[in-house]
């Protein structure tokens, strides 16, 4: 399943810029040694996203979705989800090509530090439903309207509507994660047909800890 994803990731960026290549790279070393030890994050207690300080002008969860009507409740498997989400990322169209990018940090003696866990999403929308993802398991497979609004992507006023689920975050890795306190981050960039990157880019952070499954 890894290999194949690689392959169509290969296959995607040929043609493309060397500095993406590069990228690719780098999450191709991720991938590869990806089934190894299982590592389960454990979200802190507390606020759920936490906005990126040290990026002032940009987004923060409150402007991408709308997440009032969704009940999350702990529980002993993980997080219990069911209800629905609206995206509120207004100034996107259509046309734009989102990207994302996945970061880790480590939190070493009193500040966030960059680990080697990077990833670059470069075309969002075309994978929001690709079983090979790693949010197909925990996220996307449990939507239970794909159909209705698989193409709106993320456009301002989709409904996400969810089933009753469990999410667990499990996770192959053959990268040692040592103890300790970490940060996700996750940023959402918008470009219009002229690949110039719109104001509205999100930022948030989700933060907790790896253990060994
Ligand atoms: C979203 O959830 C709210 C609150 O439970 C509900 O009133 C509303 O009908 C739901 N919307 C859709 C489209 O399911
Ligand atoms: C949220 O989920 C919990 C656990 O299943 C349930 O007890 C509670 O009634 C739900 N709340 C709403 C508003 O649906």
């Amino acid at each position: 399943m890894g290999l194949s994803f690689v392959l169509q990731f290969i296959r995607f960026k040929m043609g493309r810029s060397v500095s993406q290549i590069y990228q690719l790279l780098i999450v191709l070393q991720f991938i590869c040694y990806s089934t190894e030890v299982e590592y389960e994050f454990l979200m802190e207690d507390g606020t759920f996203y936490n906005e990126c300080k040290d990026l002032p002008g940009a987004l923060s969860m409150e402007d991408f979705l709308d997440m009032t009507n969704l009940n999350r409740t702990l529980v002993e498997e993980g997080i219990q989800v069911s209800g629905n989400m609206t995206s509120v990322w207004y100034g996107v169209d259509y046309s734009d090509r989102i990207q994302m990018t996945g970061s880790v940090q480590y939190f070493d003696r009193g500040t966030w530090v960059p680990t080697i866990l990077n990833m670059l999403v470069s075309d969002l929308c075309k994978v929001l439903y690709d079983d090979k993802q790693l949010w197909y398991k925990s996220w996307s497979s449990h939507i239970v309207n794909r159909r209705e609004i698989e193409k709106e992507c993320l456009m301002p006023g989709t409904v996400f509507i969810f089933e009753t689920y469990t999410a667990n975050f499990r996770f192959g890795s053959g990268i040692y994660l040592k103890p300790g306190r970490y940060s996700i981050r996750l940023q959402y960039k918008a470009f219009d047909k002229f690949n110039i990157m719109r104001p509205n880019d999100i930022c948030y952070e989700i933060r907790g800890e790896f253990f060994k499954i």
